[in-house]
């Protein structure tokens, strides 16, 4: 699976130019994508990055890739990030690894975003890995019936936990925020869905990518997909 991860990160990296502004993603796949850039930047290749987390702007100071910042630069060319689950109309569940507000406020910044993932996180529906949705710690239990109620209106129901650490504790973002992961099995309508969770206050973002995929590296058993996304970017959430 890891070896599947690397060849689609390698395969993005094929998209890359010299002189690309380029948003960093987190989670395994998006690592070796930064370690292969980094191959790259050593023989020479000029590129500048964002990365979406604290643990991914270590990772790219380790592999020399030159880093900046949002309020440096007006925009990025492209970001190359992973996935949770993608749909077919390339909805996401991002935040498997907690960084889904960076991640999105990179990829919203970006003019592509490329998925990469192994080809088991293409899936006809949403809904069967655990929605990650950042919260304000402040008045979680008026935030968890207020997304129930939009899970309600939104017909889908499910089991909802606080994400712990591994080491018991809350896990905590990089943003000093908290995250319910919730166990919704199908979204029926992921953009609807995305639009309430977006309304309730104490939420500050949610795992749902509606309109920001521009196209999916899918590495599989029997080679590389690469599925380019038919509608213009533009109708993100
Ligand atoms: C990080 O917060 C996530 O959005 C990851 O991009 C996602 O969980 C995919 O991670 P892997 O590449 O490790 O599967």
């Amino acid at each position: 699976m890891d070896q599947l991860k690397r060849q689609a990160a390698a395969r993005a990296l094929e998209e890359v130019r010299d002189g690309m502004q380029l948003g960093l993603g987190t989670g395994s796949t998006a690592k070796h994508f930064v370690e292969l850039l980094g191959e790259r930047v050593a023989t020479g290749l000029k590129v500048i990055g964002v990365p979406t987390s604290e643990t991914t702007r270590a990772d790219a100071m380790r592999c020399g890739v030159p880093l900046t910042t949002l309020d440096e630069i007006d925009h990025l060319d492209m970001t190359v990030d992973g996935a949770d689950e993608i749909d077919p109309d390339f909805n996401l569940i991002k935040g498997g690894g907690g960084a889904l507000l960076r991640e999105k406020i990179v990829a919203a910044a970006s003019d592509r975003m490329i998925v990469i993932a192994d080809d088991t996180k293409w899936v006809p529906t949403l809904g069967k890995f655990p929605l990650p949705i950042e919260v304000i710690p402040f008045g979680l239990g008026a935030t968890r019936r207020a997304i129930e109620k939009a899970f309600a209106v939104c017909g889908v129901s499910g089991q909802m936990a606080v994400r712990k650490a591994k080491d018991g504790h809350v896990f905590v973002t990089d943003g000093g925020h908290w995250i319910v992961d919730a166990q919704l099995g199908c979204i029926v309508d992921p953009p609807g869905l995305a639009t309430a969770l977006s309304a309730i206050p104490g939420v500050v973002e949610h795992g749902l990518f509606i309109g920001l995929a521009s196209s999916a590296v899918l590495a599989g058993g029997e080679g590389i997909r690469v599925i380019e996304r038919r509608k213009p970017k533009g109708d993100q959430v």
